[in-house]
Parts: C-alpha cells; sequence; structure tokens
C-alpha cells in the first residue's frame, strides 16, 4: 500500500488536490498498486466523491458530537466518504489515550487507522492498542528526500518486527524521505506492507512522472 499525504502544501490544495488525487487513481488503476491519499478535511467530501481510490483525512479529533469547537470527529469524516484517517502524525501529535479513543471509535464505525510512530518503542505502544496500521516516520528525516528505508533500515526491520510481535494482524507502513521505487521497495524488503510519503510526490515539478516512477511504471 502507498499512502501519499497531501499535507498542507500550497500544491496539493483545492483544485490541485483534486487532480493529483486523480493522477494518483490513474496510477493506482495501471500499476494494480493500492495507492490512497490523505487529505485536508475542506477536500475531503469533493475528492472522496471524484476518485475510486480509498481517501483518508490527515487527522480525527477524540470527540463525540456535541459542545465542542473547531473539531471533526470521525463520525463526520465517514458521513463525507473517508476510509479513515492517519492519526498522530509528527505534525499533528495526539495523546495515547485520545489516539486509544479514536482507534477504537473508528473500528465501530468501520474506518481504517494509520498511526503514525516515531520510533520503535512508540510503535510498539501504538501496536498494543491494535490500530489497523502503524507508519513510523522519523521526524528528522521528513522531508528530507533521504528515505528512511533507505538510511535507516534497521527503523523500519525493527519497527515491523517489535509491531508484528505484539499484534500479528496489523500491517506496517514506513515513511520520511521516500520518493523513488528503490525507496518503496526496501521498504517492502525490509517487512513493511507499503509506504507513507508526501513531499516526493506533491512537490514533484511533473507529479504524474513521479507517481509513475515510485511504482516503477518508468
Ligand atoms: O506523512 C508522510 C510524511 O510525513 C513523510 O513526508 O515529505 O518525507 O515524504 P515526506
Amino acid at each position: 500500500m502507498i499512502v501519499i499525504n497531501f499535507k498542507a502544501y500550497r500544491e496539493s490544495f483545492g483544485r490541485s488536490a483534486l487532480e493529483l488525487a486523480k493522477l494518483a487513481e490513474e496510477v493506482a488503476e495501471k500499476s494494480g498498486i493500492h495507492i490512497a491519499v490523505a487529505v485536508n478535511y475542506l477536500d475531503l467530501p469533493t475528492i472522496a466523491r471524484e476518485v475510486r481510490i480509498d481517501v483518508f483525512s490527515q487527522h480525527v479529533d477524540a470527540v463525540e458530537f456535541g459542545s465542542f469547537t473547531g473539531v471533526v470527529n470521525a463520525e463526520m469524516i465517514k458521513e463525507y466518504g473517508a476510509k479513515g484517517s492517519i492519526l498522530n502524525h509528527s505534525e499533528r501529535r495526539m495523546k495515547l489515550a485520545d489516539i486509544d479513543f479514536c482507534i477504537t471509535k473508528m473500528k465501530a464505525l468501520g474506518l481504517v487507522s494509520i498511526v503514525c510512530t516515531n520510533n520503535i518503542s512508540t510503535t510498539r505502544a501504538v501496536a498494543a492498542l491494535e490500530p489497523d496500521f502503524v507508519a513510523v516516520e522519523p521526524p528528522e528525516l521528513i522531508g528530507s528526500g533521504m528515505a528512511v528505508s533507505k538510511v535507516r533500515p534497521e527503523i523500519v526491520e525493527k519497527s515491523v518486527r517489535a509491531a508484528k510481535e505484539i499484534c500479528r494482524k496489523i500491517k506496517v507502513l514506513c515513511g520520511a524521505g521516500i520518493t523513488g521505487y528503490e525507496d518503496y521497495v526496501k521498504a517492502l524488503e525490509l517487512g513493511a506492507d507499503g509506504v507513507l510519503l508526501a513531499s516526493g510526490i506533491v512537490k514533484a515539478k511533473d507529479r504524474k512522472k513521479a507517481l509513475e516512477e515510485l511504482v516503477g511504471l518508468r
């Protein structure tokens, strides 16, 4: 699985976000690889309506419906067509109890949870909460163009082992600095079930080419 996190880049907001999601759909269909996109809340309803690939939100707040201001809960993203959400991204850290609340709520709603971690110990801690996916991303490599699977392979390998020891059915992604096919394949060789990436695609001059390169179509 490949998850493209659109983050809050200007290049992946509004009309550009929809264009990129459509490119991801095209490349997913051509390659047969499961590609999903994680988009901002404003773009989510439109993108979820317009593409056949899975659309995730980038965060969910640990609240029910009620007297809360400026929040988006799991029910809301489901209503607008999300397949699930990223939780606890390095750029949007959450408390452990809130991660647990969201995973439980999302399971009940049939939503897929992808919980980010920054190292092997946090991977182990999050695996105990049994999300669908844990995604290990060393923060110092995010946006660096240096792929975690190449420059810190031990983190990926040990995180996969740690997570699967705790929960056999959990899937493990890795991310940070992933750009091309070699980075992706190396992640799979290390035992990961896929990758989570952003700048390598979102900020590429030719996004279609970057996507095709990522999945080995070029
Ligand atoms: O969520 C993915 C992300 O944090 C990795 O970012 O730009 O290094 O691919 P990037």
